[in-house]
């Protein structure tokens, strides 16, 4: 059962943008909204090399990571092929033009990711 909580108003996101949400544990966890003002909720880091998805381009439902390119799918964390790997996907809702996450999934799921990295990642797989 999800413990929601109110995070942002949609409009707090900017369009074909991100915003980052802070976890007590674990890496951060990147707000995406689309042009259709949809929005998803991806922890952070590239599945490649660990890069910051909130600072990637969003195009469609998709974010292309700013260190190498990579598109990864906002609904599913997936990296398109040929690449192969994927990234957490956290729930989240929308209601009345504001933003809900699940508190129970933000303290469990990839609490051991470290925070994501720009450019040389020396935690880089
Ligand atoms: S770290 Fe994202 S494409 Fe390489």
């Amino acid at each position: 059962m999800s413990d929601w909580k109110q995070l942002c108003a949609v409009d707090d996101i900017p369009v074909l943008g991100a915003r980052r949400l802070k976890r007590a544990r674990g890496a951060d966890v990147a707000i995406f909204r689309t042009e259709g003002e949809r929005v998803f909720a991806l922890l952070d880091r590239c599945p490649h090399k660990g890069g910051p998805l909130s600072q990637g381009i969003v195009f469609g439902e998709r974010v292309a990571c700013p260190l190498h390119n990579w598109s990864i799918g906002l609904a599913d964390g997936c990296a398109a092929a040929p690449d192969e790997g994927s990234t957490q996907r956290f729930s989240l809702k929308v209601e009345d033009g504001q933003v809900f996450v699940d508190v129970e999934e933000l303290a469990t799921l990839a609490i051991d990711e470290l925070p994501a990295c720009a450019g040389a990642c020396e935690h880089a797989a």
